[in-house]
């Protein structure tokens, strides 16, 4: 008999505890209380976790701005929200009706501070694919009047790509009447956060970017008065994450694609920012300031990427602008100094070569 209830009890318990452990919380809080502010849930840093009253939540954890007033926030779980999409779009922030959502789907995953603008309605990921076009009115110096600056492109010329970030239309700077098309995605070292959709004057070129399946189709608008980079002028952080940390991987910090901004860590710089490779293991990738790093060119070459003895070094300047994956190398890192072969910088090779041989020592002995 006892041995049955056990028995009994050890099912129910092993029944259940798997909805123990699975069980999500989200915060939920205000950083507004009857008025007053309440500093335990604020807008721009983490939650009080000993203050803030948590919920189970069978969907997503949520931060939202007031829709009226965007120094108000919310955190919640979506299940008591209406209007909302499903599928919810994966884990980032999104705009809906005047708000910003950030939405994640961890055990109390909203104690961090709200993110940024991202232009992108919560809705979008229900539209389907987007696709942008991506044509040039002048390429090699032959003129296609299908995607022209001064009318709407020819849908069925003109060429479409997949794209998960807001469509482009610009200007080239060599030829300020003349436009090309395409997806912001693939463009990198531009300002981060973007600003909302629009027409700005940068690199002395007009960039128009849009949101939505297939909007780079019109006529180049007129621009605004302030440039894309505007609203990052005179903020100076880099990202500061690499990809494997004492063997775990940090998938918020990738070799090959865009960091997850909303977890990568972020560091004042007075420098360029870099991104670089592992001339020991060629899985790694690390993201910083160049002021932390020594044995470097000086002066620098102009921000792009480079080979540098055997790894891969990709410098810009720009707020965040190191959030890219890494590029592909041009020329020797130092090969504006120094004019041909054996331009490595002497310091840097003796730092690589003291690094790679305590390496292959070590694997030695063990
Ligand atoms: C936004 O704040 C205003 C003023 O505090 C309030 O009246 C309104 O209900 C809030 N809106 C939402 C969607 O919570
Ligand atoms: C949208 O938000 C802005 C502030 O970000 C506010 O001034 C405006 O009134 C809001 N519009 C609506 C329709 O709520
Ligand atoms: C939002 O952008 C500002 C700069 O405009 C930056 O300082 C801040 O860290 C960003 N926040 C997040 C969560 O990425
Ligand atoms: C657009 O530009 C082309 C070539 O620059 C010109 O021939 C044409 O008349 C323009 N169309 C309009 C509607 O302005
Ligand atoms: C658009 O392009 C197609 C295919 O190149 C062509 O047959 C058609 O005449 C063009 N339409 C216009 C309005 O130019
Ligand atoms: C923009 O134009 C000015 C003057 O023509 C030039 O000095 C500057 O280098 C240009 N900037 C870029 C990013 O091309
Ligand atoms: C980073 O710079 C901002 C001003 O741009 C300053 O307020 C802040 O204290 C700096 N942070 C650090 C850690 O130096
Ligand atoms: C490098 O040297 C070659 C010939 O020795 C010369 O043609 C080239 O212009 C030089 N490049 C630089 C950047 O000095």
């Amino acid at each position: 008999m006892y041995y049955k209830i056990l028995g009994l009890l050890f099912i129910v318990v092993t029944l259940e505890y798997p909805f123990i452990v699975c069980a999500k919380q989200c915060y939920q809080c205000s950083n507004r209380l009857n008025g007053a502010n309440f500093q335990d849930c604020p807008k721009d840093g983490s939650v009080n976790p000993d203050k803030v009253y948590k919920a189970d939540c069978k969907g997503h954890c949520f931060t939202r701005t007031n829709s009226t007033d965007p120094e108000v926030i919310y955190r919640g779980c979506v299940d008591e929200q209406y209007g909302l999409p499903d599928p919810m779009p994966k884990d980032g922030c999104y705009e809906h009706k005047n708000s910003t959502w950030c939405i994640c789907n961890d055990d109390l995953c909203n104690a961090v501070p709200l993110g940024n603008w991202t232009g992108i309605d919560i809705f979008a990921h229900l539209n389907g694919p987007k696709e942008c076009y991506t044509c040039g009115q002048t390429v090699d110096g032959e003129y296609y009047s299908y995607c022209p600056s001064n009318t709407t492109v020819n849908e069925t010329a003109a060429g479409k790509q997949s794209c998960d970030g807001y469509c482009l239309t610009r200007t080239e700077s060599s030829q300020p009447d003349m436009v090309y098309r395409g997806c912001l995605d693939s463009i990198k070292g531009l300002p981060y956060p973007l600003p909302p959709t629009g027409c700005y004057p940068y690199r002395n070129e007009t960039w128009c970017i849009c949101n939505g399946n297939l909007c780079n189709e019109n006529a180049l608008g007129k621009p605004n008065d302030v440039t894309l980079d505007d609203h990052v002028k005179g903020i100076q952080q880099c990202h500061v994450c690499r990809n494997y940390a004492e063997g775990q991987y940090y998938p918020h910090c990738p070799l090959n694609s865009k960091v997850i901004p909303e977890s990568t860590w972020k560091e004042n710089c007075t420098g360029a920012c870099f991104t670089r490779t592992d001339d020991i293991d060629e899985r790694l990738v690390y993201r910083g300031c160049i002021d932390s790093q020594y044995g470097l060119p000086k002066p620098l070459p102009p921000d792009g990427c480079y080979t540098y003895y055997l790894e891969v070094w990709c410098i810009c300047h720009g707020n965040l602008c190191n959030g890219d994956g890494i590029g592909i190398p041009t020329v020797e890192f130092d090969s504006h100094i120094k004019n041909g072969t054996g331009t490595i910088h002497f310091m840097h090779l003796i730092y690589s070569l003291s690094r790679f041989c305590l390496f292959y020592f070590i694997k030695k002995i063990f």
